[in-house]
C-alpha cells in the first residue's frame, strides 16, 4: 500500500499524478497571474474606428452605439489626437456624406468628406498614428451597396473594381497610410495594389477585409453611416457557415498583395481568426464590430455584466485567437486603462 499525503477520489484515482499537478498554484496572486499570462494586450494593437459626418455642426450620438458619435470635421481631429495620446496604434476613418448617388461619386471626390477627413487627421496625428480609411462604396451610394449595380440590380464586381482603384489613389493623395477595402469584391486587392503602384503610391499599405461575413452584427454601423441599404450583402459577403472558404479568401488576398488580412466580425469568428493566423505570413487583424460593441454596452448598461471586464476579456480572446491588430470602438478607452 502506498501512502498518500492527500485524498484521492474515485474520480482522480490513477488518472493524474495527484496531487502534484496543481494548475491553481500559478493563479494564486495577481502578480503570478500577470507573470504567466500567455496573451498581452497593448494600446498599440488597437485601432479606433471614427465616423465623420459631412457638414455636421456638433458631434451626433449614434443611438445604437452609446458613447460613439458621428464627428464633425473638428471633433474628428480632436478624437484622433486623444487616441494618439492614449497610445492606440491607429484610426480607421468612415464617412457619412451629405449627397449619395448610384456610383458613390463622393468617395472619389478629392474634397469629399472622407478624403478631407484623411487630410485633416493626417495633419493632426499623421506622425504618431497609422491613419487608415475605409475603401468601399456603401457609405457613398444611394442604394447602400458596396459596389455599383448592373441594370438588373446585381452588384457588378468588375465595374466596382475601377471605382475602388480610383478611390484608393484619391485616398493616397490625401495622405492615407493604409487603405481598408471592405467591399468583398473579387480581385479588389489586386486592382487597388495595381492602381496605387501605377500612381507611385507604393508605400500605401492594404489592410484587406479578407474574410468578412454577412453578419447581423453590423446593424448599428448602418445607423452610424445612415446606410440606405435595403436587403442584404449576401451575394458578396461570406456565409457564416463557411470556414474553408475563409482560408481561400485569405490566400487570394495574400496572393493579390494584401499587407494585413482581416477577419470580421471578431467574436463570432474566433476560429476563423485562428485559421487566418495559421495561413497568413502577414499580420492578422480582427474587427470587433458595431454589434459586438452594442450588445456588451447594452448588457453593461442594464447592470448585467461589468463593462471593463467584458472589454478586456473579449479583446484578450481576439488576441489569443491570433489577431495582432484589433479594430474596436473601445480602442481609446481600453488603451487608457491598459497604460
Ligand atoms: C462597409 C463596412 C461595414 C462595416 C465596416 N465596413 C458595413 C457592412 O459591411 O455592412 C461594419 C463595421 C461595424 O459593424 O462596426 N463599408
Amino acid at each position: 500500500m502506498t501512502t498518500r499525503t492527500t485524498r484521492e477520489t474515485p474520480l482522480t484515482a490513477g488518472l493524474v499524478p495527484w496531487p502534484v499537478a496543481r494548475p491553481r498554484r500559478l493563479r494564486t496572486t495577481p502578480a503570478l497571474r500577470r507573470l504567466v499570462a500567455e496573451t498581452r494586450l497593448s494600446p498599440a494593437d488597437l485601432v479606433l474606428p471614427l465616423f465623420v459626418k459631412e457638414n455636421a455642426t456638433a458631434p451626433t450620438p449614434i443611438t445604437s452605439m452609446p458613447g460613439v458619435v458621428q464627428h464633425t470635421r473638428d471633433s474628428v481631429r480632436k478624437a484622433a489626437r486623444e487616441a494618439a495620446e492614449a497610445g492606440v496604434g491607429g484610426v480607421m476613418l468612415f464617412a457619412v456624406p451629405e449627397h449619395r448617388d448610384a456610383t458613390g461619386s463622393q468617395g472619389v471626390a478629392p474634397d469629399g468628406v472622407l478624403n478631407r477627413a484623411i487630410r485633416d487627421v493626417v495633419s493632426e496625428v499623421g506622425d504618431e498614428l497609422v491613419v487608415m480609411a475605409d475603401l468601399c462604396l456603401d457609405e457613398f451610394t444611394d442604394h447602400g451597396h458596396c459596389g455599383v449595380l448592373r441594370a438588373d440590380g446585381a452588384v457588378d464586381n468588375d465595374a466596382t473594381l475601377d471605382h475602388y482603384a480610383r478611390m484608393a489613389v484619391v485616398q493616397a493623395e490625401a495622405g492615407v497610410h493604409v487603405v481598408g477595402p471592405s467591399g468583398m469584391m473579387d480581385g479588389q486587392v489586386a486592382a487597388i495594389r495595381a492602381a496605387l503602384d501605377a500612381a507611385g503610391h507604393t508605400d500605401v499599405a492594404i489592410l484587406a477585409y479578407a474574410a468578412k461575413y454577412a453578419s447581423s452584427f453590423y446593424g448599428p454601423f448602418r445607423d452610424a453611416v445612415e446606410s440606405a441599404l435595403r436587403g442584404d450583402r449576401r451575394t458578396y459577403q461570406m456565409d457564416p457557415a463557411n470556414a474553408v472558404e475563409a482560408d481561400r479568401e485569405i490566400r487570394l488576398d495574400l496572393a493579390e498583395g494584401a499587407d494585413v488580412v482581416m477577419v470580421k466580425p471578431a467574436l463570432s469568428s474566433l476560429d476563423i481568426v485562428a485559421r487566418a493566423a495559421a495561413v497568413a505570413d502577414v499580420p492578422v487583424a480582427a474587427y470587433q464590430v458595431s454589434g459586438e460593441y452594442a450588445m456588451i454596452t447594452a448588457a453593461a448598461a442594464a447592470g448585467w455584466l461589468d463593462l471593463d471586464q467584458a472589454v478586456v476579456e473579449t479583446l484578450t480572446a481576439i488576441r489569443r485567437a491570433g489577431a495582432t491588430v484589433i479594430l474596436t470602438y473601445w480602442a481609446a478607452s481600453a488603451a487608457r486603462r491598459l497604460r
